[in-house]
């Protein structure tokens, strides 16, 4: 097959992360038949820097006309540092989501066997955890109304959901329950907030649609601590924004580190994926990031396009790496480490 797919280096150790996936996707393109046209677009602080803004038009232009976008990451310090920024990189990252129509962020967390020691976790805890978390990703806190009032002294930022919002993430849950082990569970805090209840009441209204799914109603705050107790009790959470935000940060730590773990979002044709770790800038341009979540986004890149055989290529050969120790320092433990590229070389040669 022939891609087009938009690439998107972004911020920090994006460009770097992002050289080793495209060197990975190449061989695995060359290896299965497939020509992938690479179409670099600017976003982030770099777009800012070059053009004014982080998600410039003709950057979603070529996102729009390409199959698929793969992302780095977003942020600099720069504007971390100074709240009086009028244009922040994250924005970019933000406005792309929506004007993609990209409302589900699928973010699993699974265990690598040669890792399993590496978790701050007990071993036994987690061994076996394959959950998924689905994330709205464009609603809610992140685009309700905000804004001050009383000159300044008072900050506020909506959290806002329709109906039909919950209706198309939970939808996408359920479906992804259906290929799995059939267990859901709707995360909320709806002893609170509104917007919670009414996902609560949402999702209860779709559980005839799938009578084989067996669905549970948590708390976020309960699930925060039985995530790290019990991970192996999950399969697949749906969540609003901001919660799968904060959870899925908390979840990567099973899996033994952040740089590991990939994501895809999804909702219209085009799909974007990125890892979802930062930009990292104290690592920036060292040729120290761990560049496996951007490979294993590719993989799911190539599995959206329902090139499974593809995906699967990724996957083993990334198992491999971490079982022979080629690995960036993040991983080992003071040992023998590898450079970013070196990893990317090695992933690339061994597919
Ligand atoms: C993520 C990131 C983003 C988010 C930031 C960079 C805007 O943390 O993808 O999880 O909060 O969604
Ligand atoms: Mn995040």
């Amino acid at each position: 097959m022939k891609f087009n797919i938009a690439l998107l280096a972004g911020d920090g150790i994006g460009p770097e992360v992002i050289d080793q996936a495209v060197k990975v996707s190449d061989a695995v393109a060359k290896k299965f038949g497939h020509d992938i046209n690479w179409k670099p677009a600017l976003t982030g602080a770099a777009a800012i820097d070059a053009v004014g803004e982080p998600y410039p038009d003709e950057t979603h232009e070529i996102c729009k006309s390409s199959d698929a976008v793969l992302f780095g990451a977003i942020g600099h310090p720069r504007f971390d540092n100074d709240p009086s920024a009028k244009v922040r990189p994250e924005q970019g990252l933000l406005k792309m989501r929506k004007a993609l129509g990209l409302f589900a962020n699928v973010r699993p967390t699974f265990t690598f066997p040669s890792l399993l020691e590496k978790s701050p976790l007990k071993k036994e805890r987690i061994e076996g955890t394959d959950l998924v978390f689905l994330r709205e990703l464009t609603g809610g806190i992140y685009f309700g109304e905000k804004g001050r009032r009383e000159e300044g002294e008072t900050a506020y930022d909506n959290c806002v959901y329709t109906r039909a919002e919950v209706q198309r993430l939970a939808k996408k849950g359920f479906e992804l329950a259906m290929t799995r082990s059939k267990k859901l569970c709707c995360v909320d805090k709806a002893n609170v907030l509104e917007t919670s209840r009414l996902w609560r009441e949402t999702v209860q209204a779709m559980e005839k649609d799938y009578p084989e799914v067996e669905v549970s109603y948590e708390f976020v705050d309960a699930v925060a601590m039985r995530l790290v107790q019990w991970p192996n009790s999950y399969d697949v959470l749906i969540t609003e924004n901001l919660f799968g935000d904060i959870l899925t940060d908390e979840a990567s730590v099973i899996s033994g580190s952040m740089g590991l773990m990939p994501s895809a979002s999804l909702g219209s044709d085009i799909g974007l994926f990125e890892p979802i770790h930062g930009s990292y800038p104290q690592a920036a341009g060292k040729n120290i990031a761990n560049p496996m979540a951007t490979v294993l986004s590719a993989a799911m890149m190539f599995e959206n396009f329902g090139l499974h055989e593809e995906g699967k290529a990724i996957r083993t050969v990334v198992n491999k790496a971490l079982n022979e120790g080629i690995v960036t320092e993040d991983l080992a433990d003071g040992g023998v480490s590898y450079g970013t590229s070196e990893v990317g070389d090695w992933l690339a040669e061994n597919i």
